[in-house]
Parts: C-alpha cells; structure tokens; sequence
C-alpha cells in the first residue's frame, strides 16, 4: 500500500498522462489501462444508442439503451436518468474536442423533445408535466406500461443539465438562436417541472426508496441554478428557477452531523449511507466552486466525512475488499443492505469514488488551498497521518498542501486499480462485480457503467466542463419554507363559431401563454364544439397569483393572416392551493373566412 501510494503520487493530475516518470511502472500500467479503457468505455456508450448503436438493434434515434441485457435483468429501455448523465458525459466529449459526436447528440435532442410529450403511466405532459418524471421507457420512445417505482424526479433536472451544456456551447460558437428556438423549450419545461414539484417526494435514483434523495435534490438546485443564468442569456424567463434558494435550504438538511443521510423523508431501516451521495458531488461539481458552498461540492467538508464513513462501511460489506486498510481504494457499491441481484459493488460507484477525489483535488488546488476542520480530519488522517485542524496554502513540492495533494490523488487512483482489477480483459463491462469473487455480473455493458469511467477519466486528465455558477448561486434563506411554482389549473371556456379547418388558440403575456409570440400560444380543442354551444376549450397551468392578458385567435386554414380578438381580456390566477378556475368567454371580433385551398 504505501508503495502504491507513493509511486502514483509522483503524478500530479495535471499533468498529462504521458508524463508519468519512466521508472513509474505501476503508475505507467494505470495510466495505459485508463487510456485504453476510456476509448472502449466511450465506444461501449455509443454502441447503446440508437439507431445505429451496434448493440442495440431496434432502438430509435437518439434513445439511449440502458444495456443490452433482455433478461435477468431485462434493461433494455430507455431510462431519463442513464440517458441524460450519458449525454452529459458526451456533450462534455464533444466541448473537449470529439466533433464527431455532434450528430449523436442532435439525436438525442430530437428524442427528447418528443419523448417529453408521450403520455405515460406518470401522467401526460400537458397540462401539469406530470409525464415528465417517468423513469423509463421502451426503446423507440413509446410507454412503458409495467409497475415501477415512479414517479423519478431527478430524470427532469438531469435533462435540462446536459441541454444546457449544449446549449452553453452553441451560444459561444454564434448558435445562439438554435438554442433558443430548439433547445430552450425543451429546457423549460423540465424547469418548470423542478420549480412545481421539488418538494414532493419521488423514488431515488435506485428506483427503491419513496422519499427525497440527496443525488435529486443536488441535481434539482443546479438545474434550476443553471437555468437561470441560460434564460438571461437567452433573453427568455425560466418558470421555476427561482426556486432555487430554497432547494439549497432543503439540501442542507440531508447532513445529520457525521454523514450524509442519502434519503430522507422515509423510513426504510436504513443507516442512509449510500452512493448517491458521491453520484450527487459530483454532478454539480463546478471547478469553480468554493468547498464552503452549499451545493456541497466534493471538496466540501460534510462531503468528505460522509466519504470516509460510507467508505468504512463498504470495506467491511464485501468479502473482496478484506483486509484493504483505510485510505486505500475498495470496490464501491449502492449502500450496505442492498441485496438487488445479490447486492454487489458496481463499476460505475466504484470509479465514481475515483472522480470524487480527483474533483476535490482539482478544486484545492484551483483554489490554492485547503482547510482542514473538525469535520474532515478523519478523512485526511487515513491518507497523512500528520495532519492537523488548519489552513494549507499551496507551496513547493515539500509543502504538506502538495503532499497531501499527492496523496488524495493516490486515493483515487487506487480506486481505479480496483476498478481495473475487476475488469476482465476485453474491458467490456456490466453493472455489478461479485462481492465474493469479483466476477462481474448482472446487465452487461451498463452504459451508465462506460459513461462513468468516462468521466473519472476526463477529470483525471484535468477536463473540467465550464462552471454552472455556483458562485453566484443565491444563499439559502434561514429558514426553508415548503414553497413551490406550482401552477393553478386555468380552464379557457370560449365559444366561437368556426369553420371546418378553422381553429382557435390563446395567446397573453406569460410564457405558459406564448407571451405573445403566436407559435408559442395554446391550442384549444373543439371536442366539446355542437350546433347548440360552439365551444372550444383549453387548460394551463398558470402561476399562483399573477395577472394575465390574453386574447383568442383564429388560425385560418390556408395560410391567411391570424384573426386576434379586437379586446384584451384581464385575469387574475388565484393563490397557491386554490382550486381550479374556469374563464367562460364568447368571442368579440371578425370572424373567419375558408380560403378554399
Ligand atoms: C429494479 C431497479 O432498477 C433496481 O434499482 C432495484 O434495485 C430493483 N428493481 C429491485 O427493486
Ligand atoms: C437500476 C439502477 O438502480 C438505476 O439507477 C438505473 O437507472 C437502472 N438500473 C437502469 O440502468
């Protein structure tokens, strides 16, 4: 162990890895098996995506297939969750260089903005996006009609995440009107998902427990963090995002003083001690960040206990990690009592342990020091026994700031040795490795499992993506409050007599009724319309409180100019709780014409 340590030490992060001194085999022989693994892992992610991924036959365009595995498990479907951190990891790819995989996520942009629409066992997406939470569905993009734990409220965020990352990137290189016009509603409506519903309790990211997870919650506050530094650059409103200090609240109460409880609002008998937790650092790490933010970042003390725990408590849950010492990489999996196909530890946990650690690296040393306090001193006395309660600043090589760089960094590598040790030879991977054994098993070729070896390596090579802003992320408030943007369902009631081919909409000023913008406004339906009442009809969910302009409009059937309503009428939504409300109008205005086309 000390052996190992050192040697791997010697190789700062930063450096690239071709870098690594000659003499340096062991270091030598992780840094050849990273590089080829990566290009296998990469390779073994885009395999799983439709339509031309070679694993994954029948796979529509742009949906990424969990695995290919049909049975025992059968994942062959398309999970929010898996899909949105896989693009993640490619859209970061592609920002780094890799051009080609541009068409790859145009697929995946297309997928999504139809597979938001479809109605599912969730809900349907208008008028409340009650669909947009399901956790899974078939691979051409069509439901999933089985029970499962849903709804999963972190799949919205993790979407408008890796979208926004696009779109942060198509902006800088003068597509700022593809974002807009493209890429924005879709974004929008996963923020306005987030900003109404954060605060009610979903399934975690195993799919198990019905509470509020950690990893969800993180991944929530970021989204809508991010969301409304997109929509100021768009020169557009995000509905929901300012919800965001008040998820930072909410976050802050998943820490019970030693470690971080990883579900709460629940009662399942367990200690809480879960992976989510490391899955949830490092999503919203930002290079950026200081390790005092409440985001909790990887560098952050309440991060880096909760590491040392859950770390202690995996070394003696399985039987291939026997007899590894403190402050040496262990195989890593969901949390303690799990027994899902025997309860083993997964590839993509065990180097997301890796990720997390060089994360922390690269933020002390982007911030050019490191404090240790009472909180996180166990977890650095495993890796420098000397270590004391203080303020570390940057220095030479001798400086303890860099040793006990080079020795957090030798932590991490050491759970890739891990990871590499579990590895059959083709480097092909599944989700889980026999906790007796090491053998691995359960869904082959997880992509999830080749998104995550990905991204451990970007942050081992020094790839950063670009900050979310965490810096400018407001504080939480002193006291959370429950709040939420949740919509009042609005009923629009107005009678028109049409023609056939003729159709109604509404438009007003708020973005849920176009702002004005005619391809943005609302379609009403004429189901109820009979010779008697000429009714069409349509329902929003508009914002708790505001007042609202709006008027109809005739969409003519050959392309003649729109008929607006010759008045604007004034409603005001009612307060948050309220019940439904009903607008009954009649038409005030010209009447339309058939074009005859
Ligand atoms: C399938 C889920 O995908 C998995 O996460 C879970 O552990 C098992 N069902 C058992 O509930
Ligand atoms: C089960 C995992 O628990 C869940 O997180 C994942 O989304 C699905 N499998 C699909 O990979």
């Amino acid at each position: 162990m000390h052996f190992f340590r050192s040697v791997v030490g010697l190789v700062s992060i930063l450096l690239s890895e071709t870098l690594a001194a000659p003499s340096d085999l062991r270091s030598r022989d992780l840094n050849s098996f990273i590089a080829a693994e990566r290009a296998i892992a990469l390779q073994g992610a885009l395999n799983n995506i439709g339509p031309n991924g070679s694993a994954v036959p029948g796979a529509g365009a742009g949906f990424v297939v969990a695995s290919p595995s049909k049975v025992n498990p059968d994942y062959f479907f398309t999970w929010t969750r898996d899909s949105a951190l896989t693009l993640k990891m490619l859209i970061d790819e592609f920002i780094f260089g890799n051009t080609a995989l541009l068409p790859t996520i145009w697929g995946y942009v297309h997928a999504q903005a139809k597979l938001q629409t479809v109605s599912n066992p969730s809900g349907t997406f208008l008028p409340a996006g009650l669909g947009l939470a399901e956790p899974k569905y078939q691979v051409d993009g069509t439901r999933f009609n089985g029970a499962w734990g849903r709804p999963q409220r972190d799949g919205p965020a993790l979407r408008a995440i890796a979208l926004m990352t696009f779109s942060n990137w198509l902006i800088d290189n003068g597509q700022k009107s593809t974002a807009k016009t493209i890429i924005w509603p879709i974004i929008s409506n996963d923020l306005s998902y987030v900003g109404q519903y954060w605060n009610q309790t979903g399934f975690d990211l195993w799919e198990e427990t019905l509470g509020s997870s950690f990893f969800t919650v993180q991944n929530q506050h970021r989204s809508l963090v991010q969301g409304a530094q997109l929509a100021k650059d768009l020169g557009v409103t995000c509905t929901g995002c300012d919800q965001a200090p008040e998820l930072l609240c909410f976050l802050q109460s998943f820490w019970n003083g030693e470690y971080i409880v990883s579900n709460i609002n629940i009662n399942n008998g367990r200690t809480g001690l879960d992976g989510n937790s490391i899955l949830g650092s490092i999503s919203v790490f930002d290079i950026d960040a200081y390790c005092n933010s409440p985001t909790i970042q990887p560098c952050n003390s309440q991060a880096l206990a909760n590491f040392k725990v859950l770390m202690d408590t995996f070394r003696t849950t399985y039987t291939i990690n026997n007899g590894i010492p403190e402050g040496q990489g262990i195989a890593v999996g969901r949390y303690g009592e799990d027994v899902y196909q025997g309860g083993n530890p997964w590839y993509l946990i065990t180097n997301a342990a890796a990720e997390f650690l060089y994360d922390a690296v690269a933020q002390w040393k982007a911030r050019h020091n490191l404090i240790v306090d009472e909180t996180s001193l166990a977890f650095f006395k495993d890796l420098y026994p000397t270590v004391t309660v203080r303020q570390y600043n940057s220095g030479n090589a001798n400086s303890p700031f860099a040793q006990i760089m080079n020795a957090v960094t030798a932590y991490a590598d050491s759970f890739v040795a891990v990871a590499e040790k579990y590895i059959p030879a083709d480097g092909h991977l599944a989700e889980q490795f026999n906790r007796d054994t090491g053998v691995l098993l359960s869904a082959v070729d997880l992509t999830w499992s080749y998104a995550a070896f990905v991204t451990m390596s970007q942050r081992r090579a020094g790839q950063y993506p670009a900050s979310w802003g965490t810096r400018n992320a407001t504080a939480p408030p002193a006291t959370c409050a429950a709040t939420s943007t949740q919509g009042i369902n609005v009923v629009f009631n107005v009678n028109a007599s049409t023609y056939f081919g003729e159709n109604i909409y509404v438009i007003g000023n708020t973005d849920d009724l176009g702002a004005w913008d005619i391809a943005n406004s609302l379609p009403l339906g004429a189901g109820g319309y009979t010779s008697e009442r000429p009714l069409w009809s349509a329902s929003a969910y508009l914002n708790a409180g505001e007042s609202v302009s709006y008027k109809y409009v005739r969409q003519e059937n050959c392309d003649q100019p729109y008929i607006y309503e010759t008045l604007n009428r004034t409603l005001t939504v009612p307060a948050c709780g309220s019940a439904s409300i009903t607008e009954e109008d009649a038409w005030v205005g010209p009447v339309g014409t058939s074009g005859n086309c």
